[in-house]
């Protein structure tokens, strides 16, 4: 009886061609409802010394096909787990994937701008001679303007750089006009550690430099960019402020984009948001830069990327960029 189902079984093995028959097949002959199991099934009804044989023949017949059914023709990769073959139709591991980091989402899309509109990119040494950090920036010792920064002395001559500014005066010295670039990086300062402050956070610096920049470049450029990066119909605001390497100097506050000027917490009901600082390159730096004064003028600007990516995300304490909390890094 063994004998004619195994060559049922083959021959009608043989004549399976595509997956819809192999299914029937299986069904037919491997499942656990399958001739093959029903046969061991059957086992019990004979007697005690047949049981051993015909069971052992039985097994040895289903494997056989199980084998045959596997590593049939129209297969290209063995299923069956049980054989000992591997089921490549399994669904693989899922990795976590990353993500960026919310500080280099808002520093990349800050960078894509502007190379836009024609700018490169340019980098600067975090630790950084007082010379370029204050002295080139028209900031000598004893400038009272000093104080506006709380700074990291590694000597007396070395500080780590408490802005992007120095990298200006770094690429005046290596590039010839017209100059177009920016400059993003880490900058520290010894401020006292709080919701509002950090003694890292980083900057992303603005420079342009060609003969005949005006302030109404700087106006256009910012405005451009501040339709670019928080709404289309963006304002801006400029009022007088002071730097001691620009000349004027301006800050830059843009129409809260949370309430479209309307006012809510945070801009605190005044419908503006301070973003950042800027100005007209102040002769003394262009000079400071191998520049030529006379022939040449430009703009400058500089803002904190901690301060955008707090109001573009709403997040309320500047710590969390960097204490790396992957619940709080996995919502961006
Ligand atoms: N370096 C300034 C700061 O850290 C920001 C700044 C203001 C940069 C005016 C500029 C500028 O290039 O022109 O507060």
């Amino acid at each position: 009886m063994l004998d004619e189902l195994r060559a049922t079984a083959l021959a009608e093995l043989a004549a399976v061609a595509n997956d819809a028959a192999a299914e029937e097949y299986r069904l037919k002959y491997l499942s656990k409802k399958g001739v093959l199991r029903s046969v061991l099934k059957g086992l019990g009804e004979l007697p005690e010394d047949q049981r051993r044989i015909v069971g052992a023949r039985a097994n040895d017949l289903r494997e056989e096909i199980e084998r045959k059914f596997d590593g049939a023709p129209w297969r290209s990769a063995p299923v069956s787990q049980s054989s000992g073959s591997f089921d490549y139709s399994l669904p693989g591991l899922a990795f976590p994937r990353g993500s960026l980091h919310p500080l280099q989402r808002i520093r990349n899309e800050i960078r894509d701008i502007f190379i836009s509109m024609g700018f490169d990119v340019s980098y600067g040494p975090e630790v950084e001679s007082d010379y370029y950090n204050f002295e080139a920036l028209n900031t000598p010792r004893h400038h009272p303007a000093r104080d506006m920064q709380d700074t990291f002395y590694i000597s007396p001559e070395v500080v780590l750089r408490t802005h992007t500014s120095p990298v200006q005066v770094r690429v005046m010295e290596s590039m010839k006009p017209p100059i177009r670039s920016i400059m993003p990086g880490r900058v520290y300062r010894n401020e006292e550690i709080s919701a509002r402050s950090y003694c890292l956070f980083h900057q992303v610096e603005g420079l342009y430099i060609d003969e005949n920049v005006s302030f109404a470049d700087l106006k256009g450029t910012l405005l451009a960019f501040a339709r670019r990066f928080f709404f289309d119909k963006a304002e801006i605001k400029i009022r007088p402020s002071f730097f001691p390497f620009t000349e004027p100097s301006v800050e830059v506050d843009v129409r809260c984009f949370l309430c479209k000027g309307n006012g809510c917490p945070i801009c605190k009901q005044s419908g503006w948001l301070e973003v950042l600082g800027a100005g007209m390159v102040h002769p003394n730096v262009l000079k400071a830069g191998n520049i030529d004064a006379e022939r040449y003028t430009g703009f400058a600007f500089g803002m904190g990327i901690e301060r955008i990516a707090l109001l573009k995300y709403g997040i309320d304490d500047i710590r969390l960029f960097f204490e790396n909390d992957v619940r709080f890094l996995r919502q961006f």
